[in-house]
This record gives structure tokens, C-alpha cells and sequence, in this order.
């Protein structure tokens, strides 16, 4: 069942990539094709979170949780696996429940910075899935160069996770004020 893993990640990579691209392409672009990749954003996204659902899946039925645990490479593999879910789906709900106003104004640059930092998370999962199988490539020098290694368990500092939350309660109350603002 390796094979199957190796197979379904790449539904994932491929849709959250071309996720990435339509985002920053509805995001700067105007004409056909911005409207084009605004409109189809939706449906690629829903495939690129059930594609990597199945990934994950299949990568929890086919390796025991002791192995999966063991390894700090694989400890990665799965950190950065959850992260890219995490943010692609945050995405995905923005757009589902926004539609095209996710892209107006200011607002677009949400989507841009989350596709961003997914697009990071994301390769960063193919690069350390790579890594597993034997077939590292440059892209884990560029982890190194932001400080992470892929050897050792990739770790948040307290002060890293004090921060998202802060930034979570103030765009939470920039919300809340805005809808009161508008009703
Ligand atoms: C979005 C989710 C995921 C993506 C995109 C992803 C991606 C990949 C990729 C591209 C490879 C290299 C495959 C190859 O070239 O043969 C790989 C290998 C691997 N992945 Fe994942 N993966 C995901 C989730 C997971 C999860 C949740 C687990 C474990 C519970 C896992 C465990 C592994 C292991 C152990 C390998 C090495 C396979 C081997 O030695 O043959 N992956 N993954």
C-alpha cells in the first residue's frame, strides 16, 4: 500500500498548487482569466482537502503509529501534512462562505498570505515525503535556511504560539466589529 500513499499525495499537491496560482491570479489579474480562476477556485479546493484526506488516511492505515512516531522525519511529514490541511481548508471556507468578495478590496490579501504561507506547508510535506523515500531534493536546503531541520522534530516557540493566538483574538474582534458595523 506504500504505492497508494506515493499515488493519492499527489491529488493534494497538485490541486493546493494550482489552488495557490488561481488564488494569486484572481488576486493581481484582471480580464478572463482572474474571473475564470475566481469562479473555478471553489471546486478545485474542495478536491485538494478531500484528496488530502485520503492521503492521510491512507498514510495512518498503511504505517503503525509507533514507526510514524519514532522518526522526527515522519514526525514533520505528518506536522507539515496537518498544517497545509489546516490552512487549505480555512481557505476553502473563506471562499465558500465570501464567494467572489473573498477577492475585493483589501480582503484578497488574506487569501494571498494563507495560499502563501499553505503553498510553504505544503511543499515542505512533498519535500519531506520525498526525504522518507530516499529522493531528498534542494528544497530541504531552503527549509534549513529558514531553521528548520529536517532531522530534528520542527518545534514552535512559546512565544511563536503566543503571537497566533493574539493575531487569532484580534482578527476575531476586527470581525465581530465589522459585521456590527455593517447590521
Ligand atoms: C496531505 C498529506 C500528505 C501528503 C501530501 C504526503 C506526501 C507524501 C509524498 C509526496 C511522499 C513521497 C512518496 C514517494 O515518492 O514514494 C510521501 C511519503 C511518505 N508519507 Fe506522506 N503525505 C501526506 C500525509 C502523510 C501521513 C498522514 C503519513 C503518516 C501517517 C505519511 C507518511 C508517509 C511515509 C511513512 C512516507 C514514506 C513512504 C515510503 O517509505 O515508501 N504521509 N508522502
Amino acid at each position: 500500500m506504500n504505492g497508494t500513499h506515493a499515488m493519492l499525495s499527489h491529488f493534494p499537491v497538485g490541486f493546493w498548487a494550482l489552488a495557490t496560482l488561481m488564488i494569486l491570479v484572481g488576486a493581481f489579474l484582471s480580464g478572463r482569466l482572474a474571473e475564470i480562476s475566481r469562479a473555478a477556485l471553489l471546486p478545485v479546493l474542495i478536491l485538494s482537502v478531500l484528496g488530502a484526506l485520503a492521503a492521510i488516511i491512507i498514510g495512518f492505515l498503511v504505517w503503525p503509529m509507533e514507526a510514524n512516531l519514532t522518526s522526527p522525519l515522519a514526525r514533520n511529514h505528518i506536522l507539515m501534512a496537518f498544517w497545509s490541511l489546516g490552512i487549505f481548508s480555512m481557505i476553502t471556507v473563506l471562499v465558500w462562505k465570501a464567494g467572489d468578495a473573498a477577492f475585493e478590496g483589501n480582503r484578497r490579501w488574506v487569501l494571498v498570505i494563507l495560499a502563501l504561507t499553505g503553498g510553504l506547508m505544503f511543499s515542505s510535506a512533498g519535500t519531506l515525503g520525498g526525504h522518507l523515500v530516499g529522493a531528498s531534493t534542494a528544497f530541504s536546503d531552503v527549509l534549513g535556511l529558514m531553521g528548520w531541520e529536517v532531522y530534528t522534530t520542527f518545534y514552535s516557540p512559546l512565544w511563536v504560539i503566543a503571537v497566533m493566538v493574539l493575531i487569532g483574538i484580534g482578527s476575531a474582534v476586527v470581525g465581530l466589529k465589522g459585521r456590527r458595523t455593517a447590521t
